[in-house]
């Protein structure tokens, strides 16, 4: 049973003819018969070519903080680039955005990118110019951008070719990756409390940088235990490494401030796009004064001819203006909290053990597991196919969220309390139909 109606499955042939998968991300393809054309979206619905409407629950892969479409964003836009866009010069703009994240995110500075793989992959050199030192640590399951660094070991990786917990294997993601640069990464189980300060003692003249995602957002969105990232804290101060929160699906959803601010915890650099644009491109590198200082003209670079740009930085002023202003996130958070406990009744009378690692403006369904994951390999041993197969039947019945357990579900402010009632409807239906 296909999810694309016939207009889809149409303009799907033409896209095979001209894209590789007929997509322009690799997460987009679902296969032949079940990649989706979108048309456009309002709120927090999409509508695919064959006119469908979708409660959406992937918004883009989580960027939509507000919703689609939303008017004063787009209106500011608008009125701001008909001046122009790209003048290779700072704009009041962008010091304007600049200092909002400062605000919000209790940091010392910052300099823009366009995407989250641009930010990931400057922090990364820059705690290599600041440390003086060329490895780093990052956890399994975690997913930092597209840079050849990072990919290793992210929540793509095959779970079996691992290794054991006490010598973990790093699992190269990608073909089209130089073999060398395996050996400046070193990938760890998340919330291991003793892998981790033993890796740090032992190697600690090596380690540039700690990258973390501080919640598993490409794992479902398995939480910290506590302690976990104070002892990351504690570790990185102690040995000079460089604590990076990569904060691209965290930023300006867990909280204004991120998951700095939910958790209590200040890195030494953080990486913020997606929510930050509610949907344009946009995309931060902030931190502390002196490690962002690391950046020198003729010495350490950081460029781009787009960073800063118009489209992207008005439409970040725009969206951190109503964050600000407006009591989002806490309205998001009440209908997370609706669903995530309509979701664990609907599952718990169905009699499949589940978990629901996260918080409520993104967190995961992992089903089959009778304790929260506490990391990848955790996560790993749910049942993933009854998930999909619970994906397909909701995106039948008109909600979308992604077709991979990995990928938490993500709201936004425009979703109602309607629209909560409508999902769990449609979710006790799905899960029924699945479940065979
Ligand atoms: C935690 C994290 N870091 C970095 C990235 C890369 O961001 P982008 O896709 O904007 O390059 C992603 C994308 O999903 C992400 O989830």
């Amino acid at each position: 049973m296909s999810i694309q109606g016939k207009k889809t499955s149409a303009l799907f042939k033409k896209a095979l003819d001209v894209m590789p998968y007929g997509v322009n991300s690799n997460f987009r393809y679902w296969g032949d018969d079940d990649t989706i054309i979108a048309t456009r979206g309002e709120g927090t619905y999409l509508w695919d070519a064959d006119e469908k409407r979708y409660i959406d629950y992937r918004l883009g892969f989580g960027p939509v903080i507000l919703g689609h479409g939303h008017p004063t964003v787009v209106k500011r836009v608008q009125e701001a680039i008909q001046d122009g866009t790209v003048f290779a010069w700072t704009t009041p703009y962008e010091i304007d955005l600049c200092e909002r994240i400062t605000r919000m995110c209790n940091v010392d500075k910052v300099r823009l990118t366009n995407t989250g793989t641009e930010a990931t992959m400057h922090a990364l050199r820059i705690a290599r110019a600041r440390a003086g030192r060329e490895k780093f640590i990052k956890f399994e399951g975690q997913y930092h951008g597209m840079a050849d660094y990072f990919m290793f070991s992210t929540a793509s990786a095959n779970p079996a070719a691992l290794g054991s917990k006490r010598s973990p294997i790093n699992v190269q993601a990608t073909s089209g990756i130089p073999k060398g640069i395996n050996q400046y990464v070193i990938n760890l189980p998340y919330n291991d409390f003793e892998r981790l300060e033993e890796t740090i003692t032992a190697q600690w003249g090596d380690i540039a940088a700690i990258f973390v995602e501080p919640m598993l957002g490409n794992s479902a969105g398995v939480m910290p235990k506590p302690g976990y990232l104070e002892k990351m804290r504690e570790l990185c101060s102690k040995y000079g490494i460089v604590l990076v929160f990569d904060e691209v699906k965290t930023g300006f959803r867990m909280a204004n401030g991120g998951a700095q601010e939910y958790f209590g915890i200040q890195a030494d650099l953080v990486t913020y796009a997606k929510a930050l644009g509610n949907g344009f491109p946009i995309a931060a590198i902030a931190g502390k004064e002196e490690v962002m200082m690391t950046i020198e003209p003729g010495h350490m670079a950081h460029g781009g001819t787009y960073s800063g740009n118009v489209v992207g930085t008005v439409a970040a002023i725009a969206t951190l203006e109503i964050l600000e202003n407006e009591p989002i996130i806490d309205t998001i958070n009440k209908r997370g909290k609706a669903l995530m406990t309509g979701i664990d009744e609907i599952l718990t009378e169905a009699d499949i053990p589940h978990a629901l690692p996260g918080v409520p403006s993104m967190f995961g369904i992992v089903m089959g597991v009778e304790e929260e994951p506490q990391d990848f390999r955790e996560y790993f041993q749910g049942d993933g196919e009854l998930y999909e197969n619970l994906a397909l039947e909701l995106i039948q019945r008109g909600v979308q969220p992604d077709g991979d357990a990995r990928e938490p579900w993500f709201l936004c402010a425009a979703l109602s309390e309607e629209d909560v009632n409508e999902t769990l409807n449609i979710f006790n239906d799905a899960l029924k139909v699945a479940k065979e």
